[in-house]
């Protein structure tokens, strides 16, 4: 084990082989298990299912599993990617060449399987293991795991634990006034799974980030009327004619809703893309880690627990590039648990934190502060000059992260037919769906309304199509 010459590494003494517990096999788990065997650490990752791949793992079921467990997967039938294949993947196992860069929920489990087996890391994954609650022990840690095929309960200790249960499964529901008065449908957006249910109807579909706005897109395909009822800007691309927004929800009513304008519309149902909670339901009160109105506490650089440095909270900030964070942040883990640098006083995290705290205050509204966009950027480097290892993620994810963005608030119906090849490190081709002539009728619109659509950007701004 490779230990730096003057830093203590976190938990016990150098010489004790130190353990390792991975909550979850999904991306953040993989990624851990990944860098925790490259460098010599034993390591037991903990899942729940018999599957890796966390929410990529497509589940038409909904509600409570075959053991009883809140379904975890988000994932809806038709979903594809909203960040091109090539700048979405782990910096250290790229994508294979080919296909479309919006890839299918199907493909990016896939991709995390072959992650899996050429890193090999079945080996360290027990599936059909629940972790139900873990506890401080000294300095160390206690997790108790059911065996969900025999029900055994079982205690081991471990020395240090990365949680890596995903963030978005626990759907959050904002509550309405007089919703119970309402006779129509109403499901979150982690329970959607197809839009054929919607068939004819008139749907209001609450909140207009990427779920709101992705199933809003799909159900129109076969609803009466959808109501994108959000408070945000107004989103600015040209939406399918049948699909209309609105101002966000003030009460229900029998047949409908109130909006925040006084507006009424009538619908039959309503899906609540409206977010998912922080939730670690195994942490013992004892662990300390607190989510106050939205924040995961104590943390430092977001993940790492500031009081019990030996467990971090893996992928708690959002409109990032998940996988990449996961890349880094494990690697500065696995810094600090081998010694090879040292965290400073706890008066100097706090301050640290409090600085952070600010920077994202002056971007976002308070219970925002794990929101990320732009800060993504100098957070890895950061992590990554703090963790001295090397910051190998290419600045063309970033360019192409940029111009996705653009696409996406221009473009949101087309926006996946664009191709992105990543052609060096910092840089991409960005291609245009073949001529119309070759494409089935639906494409050949999209296409039209794609081209339309870029005309009148080229006359605003000068973007180079290769
Ligand atoms: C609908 C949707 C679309 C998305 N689209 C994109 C996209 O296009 N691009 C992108 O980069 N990201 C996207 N994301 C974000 C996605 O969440 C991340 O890419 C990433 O997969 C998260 O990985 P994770 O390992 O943190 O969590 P998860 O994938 O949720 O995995 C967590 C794992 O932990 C297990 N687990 C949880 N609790 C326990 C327990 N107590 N005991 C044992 N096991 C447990 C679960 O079973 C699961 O396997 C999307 C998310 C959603 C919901
Ligand atoms: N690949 C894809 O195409 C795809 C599809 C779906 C989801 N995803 C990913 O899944 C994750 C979750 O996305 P998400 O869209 O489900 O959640 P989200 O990003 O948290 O968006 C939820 C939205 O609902 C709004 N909201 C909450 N309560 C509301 C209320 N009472 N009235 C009006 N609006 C309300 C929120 O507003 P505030 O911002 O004001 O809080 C927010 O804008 C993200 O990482 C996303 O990228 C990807």
């Amino acid at each position: 084990m490779v230990v730096g010459p003057q830093q203590q590494p976190l938990g016990t003494g150098p010489d004790e082989p130190r353990r390792v517990a991975v909550i979850g096999a999904g991306a953040a788990g993989l990624c851990a298990a990944r860098h925790l065997a490259a460098a010599g650490v034993p390591c037991t990752v903990f899942e729940q299912t018999g599957n890796v791949g966390g929410t990529w793992v497509y589940n038409e079921r909904v509600g409570m599993d075959q053991f009883g467990l809140p379904v975890h997967s988000s994932m809806y039938r038709n979903l594809r990617i909203n960040i091109p294949k090539h700048v979405m993947c782990y910096p250290d196992f790229p994508f294979k060449k080919g296909g479309r860069s919006y890839a299918t929920h199907q493909e990016i489990r896939d991709y995390l399987k072959n992650y899996a087996q050429h890193f090999d890391l079945h080996q360290y994954v027990q599936h059909y293991t629940h972790v139900k609650r873990v506890t401080p022990q000294g300095s160390r840690w206690s997790v108790l795991v059911e065996d969900l095929k025999t029900g055994r309960v079982s205690e081991e200790v471990f020395d240090a634990v990365l949680v890596c249960n995903g963030h978005y499964s626990v759907p959050y529901t904002p509550t309405v006034p007089n919703m119970s008065l309402y006779g129509g449908v109403s499901l979150h957006s982690h329970d959607y799974r197809e839009p054929e249910p919607f068939a004819g109807a008139d749907v209001v579909v609450l909140g207009a980030k990427a779920s709101g706005l992705d199933i809003a897109l799909e159900v129109a395909k076969v609803a009466n009327n959808v109501f994108l009822s959000h408070n945000g800007d107004l989103v600015p691309s040209r939406l399918p004619d049948n699909v209309q927004q609105v101002k966000g929800i003030k009460e229900a009513t029998e047949d409908g809703f109130v909006l925040l304008d006084g507006t009424t519309v009538r619908a039959s149902a309503v899906i609540f893309a409206t977010g998912y909670e922080f939730s670690f339901p195994f942490l013992a009160p004892e662990c300390g880690v607190r989510v106050v109105h939205n924040r995961v506490v104590p943390l430092y650089k977001h993940m790492l627990h500031r009081e019990r440095p030996t467990m971090a909270l893996i992928g708690i900030p959002y409109c990032v590039v998940p996988f990449v964070i996961f890349h880094y942040q494990i690697r500065y883990f696995l810094s600090l648990f081998l010694g090879r640098v040292a965290l400073p006083s706890k008066e100097q995290m706090e301050r640290e934190e409090d600085a952070d705290m600010q920077k994202h205050l002056l971007q976002f509204p308070a219970r925002h502060t794990h929101k990320m966009g732009d800060l993504q950027w100098p957070y890895l480097h950061d992590l990554a000059a703090a963790g001295d290892f090397e910051d190998d993620m290419w600045p063309v994810v970033q360019e192409v992260y940029d111009a996705v963005e653009e696409d996406r608030k221009n473009l949101l119906t087309v926006y996946r037919s664009i191709e992105y090849n990543v052609t060096g490190r910092e840089t991409y081709e960005r291609v245009l769906p073949p001529s119309a002539g070759l494409l089935p009728k639906q494409a050949q619109q999209q296409q039209q309304h794609l081209q339309q659509h870029l005309q009148q950007r080229l006359q605003q701004q000068p973007v180079q199509i290769k």
